[in-house]
């Protein structure tokens, strides 16, 4: 193996376009934060120390900062203030925080607190949440959002350990991306320590009133007291997946694995946040059915939190690789054809959204070019699912076996380093081609990763099981009773084949007899609830708006709510009902959904 001690975070960590930080110069190796936390205020007050090596002699440090109230700059242990200087505010980016330093200059510390504008925070009332009876904080800091509560060089490129002091009113508990308390404790002060290094984007604190589960030695489950016991059934499996993924791809470097369940309004299905991924209790559906999720956070343990995409250009290096390996978890857990048919409806969602971009379109490029632009505009299907495809072809091309040996020295040699498409690139040819030119031409790696749309080499699947649920749609096109239908043991899956192809267009008895049928609209299972409430809209199916103002209501998981306010305003009628239900859901909704929801409603 190469040496790698020397420079630890640095060679890949320049040219982020989404970060003023110049750690070429002088760079952040650890944090020490201490923060209070005030529901009352909605504000994180504190004091971030960040310790640094000046690596170019450097006169100055620059942090990334976003709406962050500066109250004061120390040097090392100088008990006197030292200047600081905010620079002009960049869309998306915020403003650099530049803080002059001496030659010897170890540390520097900054008081500050939060202001309206942290986005990365959600403040939620005592009634948005299960329980009713306590506030709950949560942090969400993919992709560029950690400097809107922290002051620190963010970008995915530059790592560091951290430690932490939260105070919280009493009766509430703290977790963070760290090792975490597993009980109260009356004073309402936590303390934190991560001691592997983490890239900013990771960085994640929780507050609320939840307790936590043990399910194995490693692994356990956070949710609210009435929650508990529903998450811990639905996340049973998640000793038997750790296990799996280690025995793919080498050991869990991040000791300890455990899952808080969020409220509602978390605008993600899930967050990786390391030693304990943030979960929607959307896949709470009673049957474990919705858990595929829980892999695919569990895999960036690997891919994304060891080994992390340069920039968010590289986007795909951390989702693609992840859905890959999630899907690897599941096929082991539960068999190929449950795998087959959770790629197949991949695939299905990537040719919508490329047909979408248009097929020519930069933004179906693996390497995305957001210069410029909010990186949250990166996510979608083209880093998950292309990246996917594109790895799928390079275990067809070169067998399983070699595949997954490349795979776990890739997570081994570059661990805790950050990677960019280039430099992934020139590691396939060296590890996997090997001068193998005939598999180089047949995989063709840079249409992949520069050129637009799915190459014609995309490996092609089928599912046996996916070929009956059509057979049955067609039969119920065809005029027979949706009761007489084989309908019988269908798996969630089969259950969102079935709702995805049905005719677009579909009269008010067949919504009804359907639903009648299979009971849609009063399913439990958010994904399925999901994909019936959007034909409901498309169809104007009035006896679904109830459950769909509901759950638009309570649901701020921008997966589900964004697509179903895009069907909504395609009718002045639906426009009307968007903004009314809007009105109320708004305030439910994390920042992150709703930027999203307004350019919907108001910037068309
Ligand atoms: N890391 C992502 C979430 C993310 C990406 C947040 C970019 C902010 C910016 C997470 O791992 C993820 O991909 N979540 C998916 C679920 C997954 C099963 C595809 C989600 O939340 O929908
Ligand atoms: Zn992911």
């Amino acid at each position: 193996m190469k040496d790698q001690k020397t420079t630890p975070n640095i060679a890949e960590a320049t040219n982020d376009p989404h970060s003023f930080a110049d750690p070429a110069a002088a760079i952040i190796h650890h944090l020490d934060l201490k923060l209070e936390v005030n529901f009352e205020l909605k504000q994180l007050k504190g004091n971030a120390r960040i310790h640094f090596r000046n690596r170019a002699k450097s006169d100055k440090i620059i942090l990334d900062t976003r709406n962050l109230k500066i109250e004061g700059v120390r040097l090392d242990d100088e008990s006197k203030v030292s200047p600081f200087h905010l620079e002009s505010e960049v869309e998306f980016l915020g403003q650099a925080l530049i803080i002059p330093i001496h030659p010897e200059t170890k540390s520097v510390s900054i008081q500050y607190s939060t202001t309206d504008g942290a986005d990365a925070l959600q403040w939620l009332s005592p009634e948005q949440t299960a329980g009713k009876q306590f506030p709950f904080l949560f942090t969400q800091s993919q992709a560029i959002l950690a400097r809107t509560w922290v002051p620190v060089q963010d970008s995915p490129g530059i790592r560091f350990t951290y430690e932490a002091e939260v105070k919280v009113p009493s009766g509430l508990m703290a977790v963070m991306s760290a090792e975490n308390p597993t009980e109260k404790n009356t004073e309402g002060l936590y303390r934190f320590s991560m001691k592997q290094p983490i890239p900013a984007y990771l960085l994640a604190l929780a507050v609320g009133d939840f307790v936590y589960e043990p399910l194995d030695r490693r692994t356990g489950v956070y949710a609210e007291p009435v929650t508990i016991e529903k998450a811990t059934y639905e996340f049973s499996d998640l000793p038997k997946m750790l296990e799996i993924a280690e025995s793919l791809y080498g050991p869990y470097a991040w000791d300890k694995y455990d899952v808080i369940v969020l409220p509602p309004s978390f605008p993600f299905g899930g967050m990786e946040n390391p030693r304990i991924t943030f979960a929607t209790p959307t896949i709470l559906a009673g049957d474990r059915s919705l858990t595929s999720l829980i892999a695919h956070e569990l895999a960036h343990s690997w891919s994304g939190n060891l080994v992390t995409n340069a920039t968010w250009n590289d986007f795909w290096i951390n989702e693609g690789f992840t859905v890959y390996f999630e899907a690897r978890i599941m096929e082991a857990l539960y068999g190929k054809d449950f795998a087959d048919m959770q790629f197949l409806l991949g695939v299905e969602e990537l040719k919508k959204t490329i047909e979408g971009f248009g097929d020519r379109s930069i933004d179906s490029h693996l390497k995305l070019q957001l210069d410029g632009r909010d990186p949250d505009e990166g996510m979608n299907e083209v880093a998950y699912e292309k990246g996917r495809l594109l790895l799928v072809l390079m275990e067809q091309t070169f067998g399983r076996e070699k595949f997954d040996q490349f795979l776990k020295n890739h997570f081994s040699q570059n661990a805790f380093k950050t990677i960019n498409t280039e430099q992934f690139i020139e590691y396939y040819r060296s590890e996997l081609v090997k001068g193998d030119s005939a598999a180089e031409k047949a995989i063709d790696i840079e249409r992949w990763v520069y050129g637009p749309g799915i190459p014609e080499n995309a490996p092609q699947i089928r599912s046996e099981r996916f070929e009956q649920v059509a057979l049955e749609v067609d039969r119920w096109i065809k005029g027979n009773k949706a009761s007489t239908l084989n309908t019988k043991n269908y798996s969630t899956n089969e259950w969102l084949r079935f709702i995805h192809l049905l005719p677009e267009k579909l009269r008010p008895e067949q919504m009804l007899e359907l639903d009648n049928t299979f009971q849609f609209s009063n399913s439990s299972n958010s994904e399925i609830l999901f994909a019936w409430l959007e034909k409901a809209v498309v169809n104007a199916y009035e006896p679904a708006y109830p459950v769909l103002k509901s759950f638009l209501n309570e649901v701020g998981r921008r997966k589900f709510v964004r697509p179903l306010f895009k069907a909504m305003i395609k009718t002045a009628e639906g426009r009307k009902m968007a903004e009314e239900i809007y009105k109320t859901s708004r305030p439910n909704y994390h920042s992150v959904t709703q930027s999203s929801i307004d350019e919907i409603l108001y910037q068309n």
